[in-house]
Formats: structure tokens, C-alpha cells, sequence
């Protein structure tokens, strides 16, 4: 497994330009984040007490979401990132009930420093920086963390099943991030790089929408879907029993 200190993220400059251009880039990130809450008020919003994960929480924004939405939620919030954890800290500030744990994937995969179990784990656009094998361990452990009738969704980037949908997954994404920037006011060739890094970089390593909702299944979650999908953007995930 890659050690976090090697990729990207643990670069603080590299951070903050996510964090000041995720809406531009990550293609209907705000209707993502809509869907996860419906879900949430679905599935798991009942006037009772929620415990609730974030893998790879970034700046905490899904967290700050589900903590206005419900005022039962504890929240635990993970990434590797110190950087990304101040930035969460900020965002929580005043707001009880809420843990951070600075850890890797692969820390959290080696020792249980968790030491609990939650109702709802969710992780948005981090996990596709495994391997499919470390997907499937990570899959796992997270569904040993859940409490029965739990649920796991995964917001994530996954590669297309054919390399002509591949290509044009890739159009719509370029043509998302072209509306944006001009709704933005924004001219030159700003993130016309994004595609390409997504596609090089080594520390991405997306894997198909149905490999990973098959590994789901053979984990042993029920009720396992693909809850929304815009090119290579997904949501997708499942329960426990
Ligand atoms: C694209 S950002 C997403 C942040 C946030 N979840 C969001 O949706 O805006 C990816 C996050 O995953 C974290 N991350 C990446 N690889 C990781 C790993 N191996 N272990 C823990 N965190 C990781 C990064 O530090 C970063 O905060």
C-alpha cells in the first residue's frame, strides 16, 4: 500500500487548491452532497442518536452537512492530512460531539484505533486512491465498523467499463468544468490539467463502478447500489443486514 506521506495530499499546497476549486471540478459535488443528506434523512434520521464516520474527510464538509441536518449525530471525522484536519477543525469550531483522527487508510487497515462502531460511514472522493485489493480490505473493516441495519455510501470517481464511454465520460467532464468556469467568469486554460493528472497521477487508482459494488456484495452488504451516477462521478453503496 502507498504510504499517505508520498502522495499528493499530504502537500498542503495542494490542499488548498482543491479546497478553493472541489465545485469546479468535482462534477455536481453540491448535488452529491444533496443526494447523500436525502439518504441520510431516508435511511438513518429517526430522533435518535447517530454515530457517523467520514473517510478522507477533507475539510470536513459532509460532516458539517450531516451535524446542521441532525442534531443527534457524533461525528468522527478521518484523513491524513493535518492540513485537511485544521481546515475541518475551523469548519467545526463550536460544534459539540465531533472527534478528529489524523490516520491513513492504510494506518486505520494495520491497528483499530476506531474503537467503536457507527450507523452511517461515508467517504467522498478518497478511496479511489486504493488499490482494488485495498478496496476490498477497506470495504471490510468498514463493514465490521457498522452497526447492524449501518450503511456505507461511497461518493467516488470510477473508471468506465469501455474506452469509448471512457472518452466520452471524459467530455462531459471537461464540458462541466468549461460551464463552471465561465458561470465563473473564469478565462484561460485554468484546470484544463485536471483530466490529465486524474488520469496519470499515480496516487488515483479508480476501479470500475461494478467491481466495486460486486466486492460490496461479496462483503456481505445487503441492498447494495449505484445511488447516482454522472460520467465517472458515483454514488454508491449499501447496508449491513
Ligand atoms: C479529494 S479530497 C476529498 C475531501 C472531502 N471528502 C471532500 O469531498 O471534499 C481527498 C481527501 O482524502 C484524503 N486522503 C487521500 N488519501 C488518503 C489516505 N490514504 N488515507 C487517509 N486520507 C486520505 C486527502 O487528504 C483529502 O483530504
Amino acid at each position: 500500500m502507498r504510504e499517505f506521506s508520498k502522495s499528493r495530499w499530504a502537500d498542503p499546497g495542494f490542499t488548498r487548491e482543491y479546497r478553493e476549486n472541489a465545485d469546479i471540478y468535482i462534477v455536481e459535488r453540491r448535488r452529491m452532497l444533496q443526494i447523500m443528506k436525502s439518504f441520510y434523512r431516508h435511511f438513518l434520521m429517526d430522533g435518535g442518536h447517530k454515530e457517523i464516520m467520514d473517510l478522507g474527510c477533507g475539510d470536513g464538509i459532509i460532516a458539517h452537512e450531516l451535524l446542521a441536518l441532525d442534531r443527534q449525530v457524533s461525528a468522527t471525522l478521518i484523513d491524513g492530512s493535518e492540513d485537511m484536519l485544521d481546515k475541518a477543525r475551523e469548519r467545526l469550531r463550536g460544534i459539540e460531539n465531533v472527534r478528529f483522527i489524523r490516520a491513513s487508510f492504510q494506518e486505520i487497515l494495520e491497528k483499530d484505533i476506531l474503537g467503536r462502531k457507527f450507523d452511517f460511514i461515508v467517504s467522498s472522493l478518497a478511496i479511489h486512491h486504493l488499490t482494488m485489493d485495498e478496496k476490498r480490505e477497506l470495504f471490510r473493516m468498514i463493514h465490521s465498523h457498522l452497526h447492524d441495519g449501518g450503511y456505507f455510501m461511497n461518493i467516488d470517481v470510477v473508471i468506465a467499463p469501455a474506452e469509448a464511454l471512457e472518452q466520452w465520460y471524459m467530455k462531459l467532464w471537461q464540458e462541466w468544468m468549461d460551464e463552471k468556469k465561465a458561470s465563473a467568469g473564469m478565462e484561460g486554460g485554468c484546470f484544463d490539467d485536471i483530466i490529465r493528472r486524474y488520469k496519470e497521477v499515480d496516487d488515483n487508482r479508480p476501479d470500475t463502478l461494478d467491481e466495486q459494488l460486486d466486492a460490496l456484495r461479496n462483503t456481505g452488504y445487503k441492498d447494495v447500489d449505484c445511488f447516482y451516477k454522472y460520467g465517472v462521478f458515483a454514488v454508491f453503496g449499501g447496508r449491513k443486514l
